[in-house]
């Protein structure tokens, strides 16, 4: 086996490289962000400030953050033609698979995105003018990520498209072109937009979590950006990752009121039935920013009211909590647990709420692609060796001679 050491299942405590985006510590539950506490950034910072710290490492200046957040709402605008591509889903189609494919389309519109032309020179010399196209694609792909999402939503709703305003903030301009009560009626609300743009901060990193390893593993190749992106989407589509918030949701709707929350946790110590927004590959006691969602919940619902789920996600938070079975297995709520009460207070449809992780998470794949692409030595292509444990040498039997 030539010395190779095989990782565990699942790349369980495998390191594939060195990064100096973000922090985090399973066993203490804490979480930097190119080093400051997500408490911190939850309580002081915006999406975009915290998206400007995890691309380029260091927060941005007064001047530095409006000129970010101009470039980035600037490019929230997508060519007419992508309507047509919209309008060939079904009205039904799954929001997340909608936006996986938009971002790849998205990419057949770049010149240089199409990698046999300049893939090779382009990244890999970290010349000024690559350095110039990575930041407008960067620029393009946040910008737009909330435009495709919003369309994808006018898809299944059966409305036009709308246009991004201008005036609103990145998180406003998408709760406007979100809004079903139609753009005219439109009131910005802040407790909500503020919400929102909390969830965003704290959806945007999450070091080498499964889409984030899959962006990388894509690039890695020197595709472009935009299709490195939709791979990661794709990745963040299922229900172990992404997916969980509306797993969560379909669970605790599942279980109903809170007196059948005892009968479900036996369901799912039988492995009948699964805790979606419980466990986390890193934290083993707790992940920080589940008690952030909990606490911004109650703030939302000061304002749309209480959701009656929110008795039964206590009520199985709780149990769960002082259940040895959990406990032994060092499972505790994650970022999914209580975020999706917070769309579905909002009034986002539930299929739409892996579509709210990943519009934030761009910022992450970009950052960690961004630092790959500027690394020592220029981009290595990822391709990891196996233990081969198959059949030995044989040779070939004619078929009529096979029994
Ligand atoms: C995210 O990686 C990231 O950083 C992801 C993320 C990010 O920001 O990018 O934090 C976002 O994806 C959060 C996770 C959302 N997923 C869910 O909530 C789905 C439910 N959770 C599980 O599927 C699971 O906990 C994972 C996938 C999150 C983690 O799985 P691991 O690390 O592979 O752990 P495991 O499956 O080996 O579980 C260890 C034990 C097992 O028990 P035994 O078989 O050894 O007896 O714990 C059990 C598991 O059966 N277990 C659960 C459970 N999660 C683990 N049992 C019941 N319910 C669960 N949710």
């Amino acid at each position: 086996d030539k010395g190779l050491r095989i990782a565990d299942k699942g790349y369980l405590n495998t390191a594939v490289m060195r990064s100096e985006i973000t922090y985090i510590d399973g066993e203490a539950g804490i979480l930097r962000y190119r080093g400051y506490p997500i408490e911190q950034l939850a309580l002081h910072s915006n999406h975009l400030e915290t998206a400007y710290l995890l691309l380029y490492g260091s927060l941005p200046t007064k001047y530095q953050a409006t000129l970010f957040e101009e470039e980035v709402l600037h490019h929230g605008v997508v060519h007419s033609d992508a309507e047509q591509f919209f309008r060939s889903f079904r009205y039904d189609a799954h929001p997340m698979a909608m936006l996986t494919s938009a971002f790849a389309y998205l990419g057949s519109y770049y010149a240089e995105a199409n990698p046999s032309l300049q893939g090779q020179t382009l990244y890999t010399k970290g010349s000024p003018e690559s350095l110039a196209i990575m930041d407008k694609q960067i620029l393009r792909l946040i910008g737009k990520a909330t435009t495709l999402a919003a369309m994808a939503y006018r898809v299944r709703q059966g409305r036009d498209f709308v246009t991004p305003p201008t005036g609103l903030s990145y998180t406003g301009s998408f709760l406007y072109q979100m809004d079903h009560l139609g753009q005219e009626n439109y009131v910005p609300n802040p407790v909500l937009e503020r919400a929102l743009d909390v969830l965003f901060l704290l959806h945007a990193d999450h070091e080498l979590n499964a889409s984030s390893t899959t962006v990388l593993q894509t690039g890695s190749s020197l595709v472009d950006p935009y299709s490195a992106i939709a791979a990661g989407c794709a990745s963040l589509y299922g229900p172990l990752h992404g997916g969980a918030n509306e797993a969560v949701i379909r669970m605790l709707i599942s279980i109903g009121k809170p007196e059948n929350v005892p009968a479900f946790l036996e369901a799912v110590k039988r492995r009948e039935k699964v805790l979606s927004g419980f466990g986390h590959r890193v934290y083993k006691t707790s992940d920080p920013r589940s008690f952030i969602v909990r606490k911004t919940a109650d703030e939302v619902f000061k304002v749309t009211g209480r959701d009656e789920l929110l008795e039964t996600a206590m009520a199985l938070h709780d149990a769960a909590m002082k259940d040895e079975y959990f406990t032994s297995r060092k499972l505790a709520p994650n970022v999914d647990f209580w975020s999706g009460l917070i769309y579905r207070a909002m009034g986002f449809p539930l299929d739409f709420f892996p579509v709210l992780f990943a519009v934030p998470r761009v910022v992450g794949w970009l950052a960690h692609w961004r630092q790959m692409m500027l690394q020592d030595g220029g981009v290595k292509i990822w391709r990891p060796r196996q233990i081969y444990v198959g059949e030995g040498k044989r040779e070939y039997v004619p078929v009529d001679q096979r029994v």
